[in-house]
């Protein structure tokens, strides 16, 4: 078994994570998180919660899975949100064409490559159907959009899509979030949900799937003044590779500080580092392995749509590269296109400390002198003077001024035009804000978390495994058990269970079979405190205390044993 099928096996055996349905045969691409996977997740993103939204001081908000089709022809996923399919003709099969051509050849990121050169491909490499092994060369590679469609009440007349990314549902309430933030930028506003996507190929369990969960900020900043309090990550050390190193022959990654990144123009955008650096703490906090940890700047032919830079933060599992957050800066792409789309107004007025007074050119609104020897044309001729004033008023300086409209030059007297310049008081402006989005994939984190624990030793003599998740990602924190489920040590373990539990604690009770068999149940969930109740606890006030990764036992007094463990809970 390779590192992933061991995971998934532990995975459905301890209660992390299963196939879903699977008394109905089940649906490729949904999983259900049992009662360990569901707490390490629940864990993982009140860590996020703490790190990217109260630590940073951002507000949170819950939008609605489904939205109607108009959100999504203006954010582009409608025409844009596609992957390439190529369908096996002998036995009707469907996969990514692209990752077809990756797994038979050693082209990474074979995404960024158009179809037809992806059809070359197949054909010059004889490349066959992973399903039935038939020749895949000749079939066509077609895109298909991946996004879940349904209909918004009966009928077909309101078509709704499961979003694909929780992000929409932000961009589209940016005007009530601008107001709710006082329209003072910067501000943020994050959001853990479910995203959607009706992936062509899901595989590695939870590593691609069709639904999942998003924990996305998306930070709206004042390009030209804003800067990220760059000191308080400055020194943070980022594994980088980045696109140039991709590229070049004897390139490689390469260990730079935030400030190092930022001053050497590696990675362009400040925003970015910062994120960047404020993340890789927080992957180490929740258990990554920084030994199987990168930064990867995107190719160019490799960019979402919406975004002009990107560097995914990935780890390492079974010699693969898993993509767990994308850093992108998305500029201002997705609120031109729903304020386009929508005709709302999705600006920040930005005030003046003081009002500024200043000259605002202007031609005669009545155009009525540009008469019938401008035949159709007039209303595009004094369209263009006016915005021909705004933009260059120098241009009315002389007698005559001249305007291009449909590849036609037409010439005006100046003195026709009424130009003059007027002196107005303005109290600010209407700004458009920059994106900046760190979105991570909580069901990666999942997987990577739980890959990078898993542990292997041997203890008196026998093999164990154990995750040596951190404390505060564990799903069970203390395990107690009466040593024999008799003579006072059942009921005065209950009763330090219920203290613990009171305390805030997740806790375990276990009163079956061998002390040593509930010690590797306990270990194999990754809990890291085990507490057992002896005779000795009835007859002098302790207990034992087992560390989970040394195995170490010590006991502690009943009296100090809650607030010792909340101690070492909290790290
Ligand atoms: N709003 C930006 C966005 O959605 P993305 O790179 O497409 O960007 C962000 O997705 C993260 O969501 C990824 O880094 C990954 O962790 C996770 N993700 C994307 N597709 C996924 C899938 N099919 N299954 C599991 N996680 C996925």
């Amino acid at each position: 078994m390779n590192e992933g099928e061991r995971l998934t096996e532990l995975a459905k055996r301890r209660g992390f994570y299963f196939p879903a349905a699977g008394s109905y045969g089940g649906a490729a691409g949904f999983w259900t998180y049992g009662p360990q996977g569901a707490a390490l997740k629940d864990n993982i993103e009140d860590a996020w919660r703490d790190r990217f939204v109260v630590r940073e001081g951002h507000q949170e908000i819950s939008a609605p899975d489904v939205m109607p089709e108009p959100v999504f022809e203006a954010s582009g996923h409608l025409d844009g949100f596609d992957d390439m399919i190529v369908e096996c003709a002998e036995c009707g099969a469907t996969h990514r064409a692209d990752h077809v051509v990756e797994d038979a050849t050693d082209i990474e990121e074979a995404e960024s490559l158009p179809n037809e050169e992806i059809m070359d491909l197949i054909a010059d490499h004889d490349i066959e159907c992973p399903s039935c092994g038939a020749a895949l060369a000749g079939e066509p590679v077609e895109n298909f959009n991946l996004m879940f469609e349904t209909n918004i009440g009966p009928g077909s007349s309101s078509p709704g899509y499961l979003r694909p990314e929780t992000a929409q549902g932000i961009f589209v309430e940016f005007p009530q979030l601008s107001e709710y933030a006082r329209n003072q930028l910067p501000f943020g506003v994050a959001q853990i949900g479910k995203a959607y996507r009706n992936e062509i190929s899901p595989r590695k369990s939870l590593v691609r799937v069709r639904e999942f969960t998003q924990a996305e900020l998306e930070h709206f900043v004042d390009p030209e003044e804003d800067e990220p309090p760059l000191s308080v990550v400055a020194d943070v050390e980022l594994p980088l590779y980045s696109a140039a190193a991709q590229q070049a022959e004897d390139g490689g990654q390469r260990d730079l500080t935030v400030r190092e990144a930022v001053d050497e123009g590696v990675v362009a955008s400040d925003w970015v580092a910062y994120y960047l650096g404020v993340a890789k703490e927080w992957y180490e906090r929740i258990g990554v392995d920084m030994d199987r940890f990168r930064f990867r700047q995107h190719l160019p032919g490799e960019l979402a749509h919406y975004a002009s830079d990107c560097w995914d933060a990935e780890a390492e599992v079974d010699g693969d590269w898993i993509e767990i957050t994308g850093f992108a800066y998305r500029g201002s792409y997705d609120l031109d296109k729903h304020a386009d789309h929508s005709g709302e107004d999705y600006t920040v007025f930005k005030q003046y400390d003081e009002p500024v007074t200043v000259e605002r050119p202007t031609v005669d609104p009545d155009m009525s002198y540009l008469g019938p020897e401008f035949g159709g044309a007039a209303q595009q001729v004094a369209d263009e003077l006016a915005a021909l004033a705004e933009r260059d008023p120098d241009a009315f300086d002389g007698d005559e001024v001249t305007v291009e409209t449909d590849g036609e030059e037409y010439t005006v007297p100046v003195a026709k035009t009424g130009f003059s310049v007027e002196e107005i008081t303005e109290s600010g402006e209407h700004v458009r804000p920059h994106v900046v989005e760190p979105s991570f994939g909580v069901g990666r984190l999942v997987y990577t978390v739980l890959a990078h624990a898993y542990s292997r030793d041997e203890v008196d003599g026998e093999e164990r495994t154990y995750l040596d998740l951190p404390a505060e990602q564990a799903p069970t924190t203390v395990g107690v058990f009466p040593l024999m489920d008799k003579d006072g040590m059942d009921d005065l373990a209950s009763e330090i269970a219920g203290d613990l539990r009171s305390a805030g604690l997740s806790v375990t009770y276990d009163d079956a079979g061998a002390i040593g068999r509930r010690y590797r149940r306990q270990d194999e969930i990754g809990t890291p405190y085990c507490v057992t109740v002896d005779y000795e606890s009835i007859e002098e006030g302790t207990v034992t205390l087992r560390e989970r990764d040394t195995t170490e036992q010590k006991r502690v007094p009943i009296d100090s044993l809650t607030d010792h463990l909340v101690a070492l809970s909290q790290g």
